[in-house]
């Protein structure tokens, strides 16, 4: 009996759903050659059902979501729904509820992709960010206090404990272990990179600092350590993207680093991400928007979604099927698009997603 998977489908608002409907397709096709099976169930959470029913998500959502080996998302973010509502009460809920601690971004240049980066290419621009996701000023305490008066007072912390911290930094450690450079053939070590503030923020980073020595010490002798202040790093970004290799973040700093990173990727049209549970259900998205302008036109860019399904499939251990998907997503960046952007493709949607899924 091959072995089968239940995804939840969440292709949200926006351009959302049509970029799910590609990354479906090509998944399925992976599965049928290498011998899977995908049940893929579909959930209408997003701003058109908040508008219907006034509610963001069914207050059973994340039980419903723990059925599932992992849930494939597309956009969340309508235009006539207030910010923060659908981000808050859908995305963040789910990352917080299900505990996926980890949200993990490459930044990797596809061949043939135009970088605004001068002079770098694939080689340069390839690493990966590790956010922690469940946890800093995302979570922190908070609130507001004499709210529209002039003495006003707004506080939103930066909060970490050590069960956090170490948890994240650990999945980072054994991440850079068995996919850095090292383990990819394309360098003499794997390097872990931590990516804080402590000349600032000298108790969070500390903590931070101090259980990332620690433990690299004791139990990752053989992965490298360095460290760098997140400005400095968005400098780095630009200047020297080869010196990375694996970086690791708190939340808010690596939420900022990997929209650079993914302009640096060539825009949000290729980036993915997967919010992981390493011990429950991972949701994997594109990490741009719902894109409004573009819904129903067939032009927005569906790659981000496509890479977002194979690193689901490769977190489910399906590592030859994702790696088929990346090669098959290099040819059609090499040899086919004009741009990655919306409109602009040269194909519409639907094709693109058919050329991935022929050249698998
Ligand atoms: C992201 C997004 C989200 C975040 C928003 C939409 C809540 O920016 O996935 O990076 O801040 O994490
Ligand atoms: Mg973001």
């Amino acid at each position: 009996m091959s072995k089968t998977y239940n995804i939840a489908s969440l292709g949200g608002d926006g351009t959302g759903p049509e970029v799910v409907v590609e990354g479906v397709k090509v998944m399925q096709e992976a599965a049928t050659k290498y011998g899977f099976k995908l049940n893929f169930t579909d959930y209408d959470y997003g701003g058109e059902r908040y508008m219907r029913t006034n509610e963001v998500l069914p207050p059973n959502a994340a039980d419903e979501m723990r059925k599932h080996d992992a849930i494939f998302l597309g956009a969340i973010g309508h235009p006539d729904v207030k910010p923060g509502i659908l981000e808050k009460g859908i995305l963040l809920k789910l990352r917080f509820e299900l505990d996926q601690y980890i949200n993990l971004r490459p930044v990797k240049l596809f061949p043939g992709v135009e970088t605004p980066v001068r002079g770098k290419g694939p080689e340069q621009i390839d690493y990966v960010v590790v956010r922690e996701n469940s946890g800093g000023i995302y979570t922190g305490t908070g609130g507001v206090s004499m709210k529209g008066t002039e003495h006003e007072v707004a506080v939103q912390s930066m909060v970490y404990n050590y069960h956090q911290v170490a948890r994240c930094l650990k999945y980072a450690f054994e991440y850079a272990r068995n996919h850095g450079k090292k383990a990819q053939g394309k360098g003499k070590e794997n390097t872990l990179g931590l990516v804080g503030k402590t000349n600032v923020l000298t108790y969070v980073f500390d903590l931070w600092e101090r259980t990332f020595n620690e433990m690299g010490e004791k139990d990752f002798a053989d992965v490298r350590r360095d460290y760098y202040h997140v400005d400095a790093t968005c400098m780095w970004m630009i200047k020297s993207p080869e010196w990375f290799d694996v970086l690791v973040t708190g939340n808010m700093f690596g939420d900022i680093i990997t929209d650079l990173g993914a302009m640096t990727q060539g825009g949000m049209g290729i980036a993915a991400g997967g919010n992981i549970n390493p011990e429950g259900v991972s949701m994997f998205e594109p990490i741009g928007g719902s894109a409004p302008k573009y819904t129903g036109q067939n032009v927005i860019n569906p790659l981000a979604a496509i890479c977002a399904g194979a690193m689901m499939l490769d977190t489910l251990g399906e590592t030859e099927a994702a790696a088929n998907i990346e090669k098959a997503v290099a040819e059609v960046t090499a040899n086919k698009l004009k741009s990655l952007a919306a409109g602009r493709m040269g194909y519409s949607t639907t094709e693109v997603g058919d050329l991935v899924a022929e050249g698998l």
